[in-house]
């Protein structure tokens, strides 16, 4: 196992200065560091390998095929999905989200049919599913939570019922940290045959994922999540699914044949990549899950666990500020309010003192309304952080604190 020091050597980024302090970096649920092997590997297939894919038979375009093909055999074997076929490139889960609304929901919902979310969703799986319903008469429906923050199962298992067509709910919400069941949950809607999409968005980062293991149809994620590049995501679906469903979007490499008469599609997973790719974020995608892989998530969990205990305790002993999202499974996320200071007061303090956080509704409004506030301040962490950066934060808030005579 690699130490602190050295995981951080390979961040570069967290050795910055910011305002004459050290860069102490807890915006990870907005995006994640990335270490050198992802921005070397990128640069390198700019550098010397860069051509575009499927349509050349020169050295350079046949070269950068089989990097894009390699990267979506290990994206599929790090969700352990069936086959390589069930992976789509998408620019982020935001898009894969809009494509099976549009492309799986659309065939499927009818007018009085249900879509299940949850009240912790983020916005970008409330409002596909909310433009799709205007379309379909189909209706969004919201699971309530507990004040902690967990999902209310008796509120989810009362919601089922034989209008429920469709539903889509957060692996770990990105506001709260909460890990919700989302196996136990997926068998309940898949005995009664609801098809089921996971948004795993602020999940790969923390945890392994087994698609087969959690038996859902749809797997939703960025790459910019999991120390991979931006603009560049992925969905997983199952095969007998996606191949039923109809294209998103047309244009070149999705096609069989195309005539003024009328146009033949390909199978899945070219039908769902029209247009060129991402093809240097997919194979920095790639490297992204090689140094996960090489971390260990036994490992990654095991130092994320210690972070998340160690803050929870130390943010709890400021009597002035209230800890937002109690869970008993969380990954180290912690959105909190403070009696007087406004979360923006509070995140441009803590930016002052080099701390980055995020301050606001974290696109999920109608999560804050649910929690009676109107925004939070959001410490969110990676492996990559320290116990020290902690204290930097401890301190920091009891400043705060002072200065708004809390
Ligand atoms: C839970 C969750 N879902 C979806 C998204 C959307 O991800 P992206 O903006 O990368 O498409 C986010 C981004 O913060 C998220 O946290």
């Amino acid at each position: 196992m690699k130490d602190e020091e050295t995981i951080r050597s390979e961040f570069p980024i967290l050795d910055k200065e910011v305002n004459g302090k050290s860069l102490v970096y807890f915006d990870n649920a907005a995006t994640t560091q990335k270490p050198k092997a992802v921005i070397n590997r990128i640069s390198n297939f700019l550098s010397e390998e860069n051509a575009n894919i499927h349509r050349g038979v020169h050295h350079l375009s046949m070269n950068a095929t089989k990097a894009y093909d390699e990267a979506r055999s290990c994206v599929a074997k790090f969700i352990n999905a069936e086959s390589d076929n069930e992976i789509i490139f998408v620019r982020g889960a935001t898009e894969a989200i809009n494509l099976v609304a549009n492309s799986f929901g659309k065939n499927l919902l009818d007018t009085g049919d249900e879509i299940l979310v949850t009240e912790m969703e983020h916005h970008a799986n409330i409002v596909p599913w909310q433009l799709i319903a205007n379309k379909t008469g189909a209706k969004v429906i919201p699971i309530a939570i507990t004040d902690d923050g967990e999902i209310d199962l008796k509120d989810f298992e009362a919601k089922i019922n034989e209008r429920t067509k469709m539903a889509a709910f957060v692996h770990v919400s990105n506001a709260l940290g909460t890990v919700n069941p989302a196996k136990e949950m997926i068998h309940k809607l898949k005995s009664k045959n609801i098809p089921v999409l996971l948004d795993g968005a602020q999940a790969v980062g923390h945890q392994a994922v087994n698609v087969q293991e959690l038996g859902c149809d749809f797997y939703v994620f960025s790459s910019h999540k999991l120390f991979g590049p931006d603009g560049m995501g992925v969905l997983y679906g199952k095969h007998n699914l996606l191949s039923k469903m109809p294209p998103y979007q047309g244009g070149g490499d999705m096609i069989e044949v195309v005539s003024f008469e009328g146009t033949t599609f390909r199978e899945p997973p070219e039908r769902f990549e029209a247009g060129t790719p991402n093809i240097s974020g997919a194979v920095g995608l790639k490297e992204a899950i090689n140094y996960v892989n090489e971390l260990g998530w036994e490992n990654i969990e095991k130092i994320e666990s210690s972070l998340l205990n160690y803050a929870t305790e130390k943010l709890s002993s400021i009597p002035s500020l209230k800890i937002i999202g109690k869970a008993k499974r969380k990954v180290p996320v912690l959105s909190f309010t403070m009696e007087s200071a406004h979360p923006h007061d509070v995140a441009t303090i803590l930016d002052s003192k080099g701390i980055a956080v995020r301050a606001g509704h974290h696109c999920a409004q109608p999560l804050m309304k649910r929690l009676g506030v109107s925004a939070t301040t959001r410490a969110s962490m990676s492996f990559y952080n320290k116990v020290d950066e902690i204290d930097q934060l401890d301190e920091a808030l009891k400043y705060v604190s002072k200065i708004f005579g809390d």
